[in-house]
């Protein structure tokens, strides 16, 4: 690995992926604190899931906070569809040792931002927490050096055929932070599509004698028999850019605004790629363009995720897993 350890606050919802994201996390980057969220599931399953993680992985020493149960203005529509009634699959998630930490989430982040601006955020469920704090204190827009964001897409939808879940959910949040100025990778739906959780995939880390990779092989087990070999680690893409960032082969720089009254498109991340038509083969987003004139497009406010190696993103991944063994 030669990506220097890099300090992290992750926003989370744990469910399937973002267990694993949070495993790719906790060994290669600096984990500072970890917030959860409503959103997946329940709040209640979200901290303990996450809490859990962190045992199973041995960082315990990584405290946990809880956030918000529920978006702005909506109730939750959670996602135990995809990610079980618990959050994490067939895993049945015992209560764990480790305690959650007593202070609220959003308190955590506005005392550890106004102490220090070095720490990247990332954000892998609904931004309800992230928008609150910047509610709160809007002097964090000035230290938060880094949003990574799982969420929207710069093509279709699966929350809606619009719409990403973690954007729809809490649409409003996502618009505030959207336009607050911090910069923003985000890693939507276009780029997760094209990671797949394959059998091969999960034989190489059942073949691996550790905790840590038992648990992922049940969760690629989980994704496999929900999607019949279609399903991604949307969470484990998006952090895959600070872990390893020659996982992701090509981003484009785009205006992206969240739309929040659509009737058919509300929570979708609206992407500017006008400044693309027709820029240069291996950039622009669609040759057939070329000739076609359009106007300008806004001023980038968001780096877009579009091309991911999926080779290297297992290879990655079944590295961290074997790395779990060492003492
Ligand atoms: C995102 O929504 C959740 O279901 C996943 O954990 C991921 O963060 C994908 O749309
Ligand atoms: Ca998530």
């Amino acid at each position: 690995m030669t990506t220097p350890r890099r300090k992290v606050i992750i926003d989370c919802d744990t469910g399937v992926d973002d267990a694993l994201a949070l495993v790719l996390c906790l060994k290669n980057l600096e984990v500072v604190g970890i917030t959860t969220v409503g959103g997946n599931v329940g709040l209640a399953s979200t901290q303990r899931n996450t809490r859990y993680v962190t045992e199973v992985t041995g960082y315990t020493h990584v405290p946990v906070f809880a956030g918000y149960d529920r978006p702005m203005l909506e109730p939750l529509r959670d996602a135990s569809y995809v990610h079980g009634a618990g959050g994490l699959g067939p895993i049945e998630v015992p209560e764990p040792k480790k305690p959650l930490e007593s202070r609220h989430g959003v308190d955590y982040m506005i005392e550890t931002y106004m102490a220090h601006d070095d720490i990247t955020l990332i954000t892998l469920g609904p931004l309800t927490n992230v928008a609150h704090a910047l509610l709160r204190e809007p002097r964090l827009a000035g230290r938060i050096p880094e949003i990574l964001c799982m969420g929207g897409s710069a093509t279709f939808g699966n929350a809606t055929p619009a719409a990403e879940f973690n954007i729809y959910t809490d649409p409003e949040a996502a618009k505030i932070v959207f336009e607050s100025g911090i910069p923003i990778r985000m890693v939507g739906l276009n780029l997760t599509r094209e990671q797949r959780v394959t059998p091969a995939l999960m034989a190489a880390a059942e073949a691996i004698d550790n905790d840590v990779a038992r648990m992922v092989a049940r969760l690629c087990g989980h994704v496999l028999a929900r999607s019949g070999g279609t399903g991604s680690f949307c969470d484990a893409c998006a952090v895959m850019w600070l872990v390893e960032p020659a996982v992701i082969t090509k981003s484009l720089k785009l205006h992206v605004t969240v739309e929040t009254r659509g009737e058919f498109t509300r929570g979708m991340t609206v992407c500017d790629t006008r400044p693309y038509a027709g820029a240069a083969p291996g950039v622009d987003i669609d040759r057939q363009w070329q000739s076609e004139p359009s106007l300008p497009g806004k001023a980038p406010n968001v780096e877009v995720a579009m091309d991911l190696d999926q080779e290297k993103f297992n290879e990655v991944l079944l590295d961290t897993l074997r790395r779990y063994s060492e003492t």
